[in-house]
């Protein structure tokens, strides 16, 4: 009975490949304690991948290998339901009837359509302009209150919010407005080259971020090579604005180890950057490793997965045909007799 007054959480993230630490530390991490509190859906979204130029029997890699990375991260899935977007087609065919009340206008304005068409110019197809609208078809299938996502997503977010409240207006009430649900800690994890901006998997230069899936010595060799600052403090572990290197290296390391920043300061006075670098490389280790057995483990176990999977997908695809038959109906479509 309890279940049945739970709100309702929805995230997604895509298969393209490398997931970050920060990825890790600023959302899939902070999504475990979410499943206590909310009847929590996780998705892997293949369907947006597509957006952009894919190497298929790497798109099913890396889409296996994301399921199985969220579950060695702690998302379990007794609680939550895990699946595949394209196994659920009902996000596809919400998202048609969401575009005929979405506007060209809306869509070319969005930040992360305009960076994917300098990035990607010579394929900017209308998958790539339609990716929030897929987003929203996503959020809104499943009634969700809450939308846990990081800063980048917030204007997607917000469309879906748009897009709902107008189909509301236009067709009577039908769907939750959503809301995003950013997470305090760790969402600001910084390029380890570029301290001001943010570690982005996207990153042509490798060295800015540490991949969920990088090896011992590699995690050790980036956070060796990591920009520290030349200020006249230089050598000094101390977090402040004029120190984003080592403000984020700080960070990192309290995230990961679990002490405090004003701790780790005190921990590593007079130390020197060397001693502090290695000392992150630790803690980042400690974190990364049982994850990386763990997801190991259960990409050995094909049938696990596939049941976890099928599961996350039966219970999906039930909330899903609810709110598409609504939404059929509400537009005029005429039911079909079975
Ligand atoms: N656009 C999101 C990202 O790139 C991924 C995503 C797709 C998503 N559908 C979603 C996130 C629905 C939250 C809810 O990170």
């Amino acid at each position: 009975m309890a279940e049945e007054v739970k709100k309702r959480a929805f995230s997604g993230v895509q298969p393209t490949g490398k997931v970050t630490l920060g990825n890790y530390l600023g959302a899939i991490r902070n999504w475990t304690p979410l499943q206590e509190q909310y009847d929590c859906l996780f998705c892997v979204v293949d369907l947006h991948s597509l957006t952009v130029a894919q190497v298929p029997a790497e798109l099913r890699k890396n889409t296996l290998e994301l399921v199985a990375l969220y579950i060695a991260c702690g998302i379990d899935p007794e609680k939550s339901a895990l699946f595949i977007q394209s196994h659920v087609h009902e996000h596809t065919e919400l998202a048609w009837i969401l575009d005929t009340i979405a506007y060209v206008g809306e869509l070319n304005r969005m930040t992360q359509f305009k960076d994917k068409s300098r990035k990607h110019a010579d394929n900017i197809n209308m998958g790539l302009m339609n990716y929030p609208v897929l987003m929203a078809s996503d959020i809104l299938l499943y009634q969700a209150q809450y939308v846990p996502v990081g800063k980048d997503q917030v204007q997607h977010v917000e469309l879906t919010r748009d897009l709902a409240e107008r189909f509301n207006a236009r067709y009577s009430d039908t769907f939750v407005v959503p809301e995003c649900l950013l997470s305090k800690s760790g969402s600001s994890i910084k390029s380890l080259q570029e301290p001001t901006a943010k570690m982005s998997k996207s990153d042509p230069n490798e060295n800015g971020y540490i991949s969920l899936s990088d090896d011992i010595d590699t995690i050790r060799r980036k956070l060796r090579r990591a920009v520290t600052d030349s200020d006249t403090d230089a050598h000094c572990v101390r977090h402040s604005a004029d120190k984003p290197g080592v403000s984020n290296l700080l960070n990192i390391y309290s995230l990961c180890s679990g002490t405090s920043i004003a701790e780790a300061e005190r921990l590593f006075e007079g130390k020197g950057y060397g001693v502090f670098k290695d000392a992150v490389a630790d803690a980042v280790i400690s974190v990364l490793q049982p994850i990386q057995a763990e997801q190991k483990r259960l990409l050995g176990d094909k049938a696990y997965l596939e049941a976890v999977l099928k599961r996350g997908a039966d219970k999906a695809s039930c909330i899903a045909q609810k709110t598409l038959a609504k939404v059929y109906r509400k537009v005029g479509l005429i039911p079909q007799i079975r």
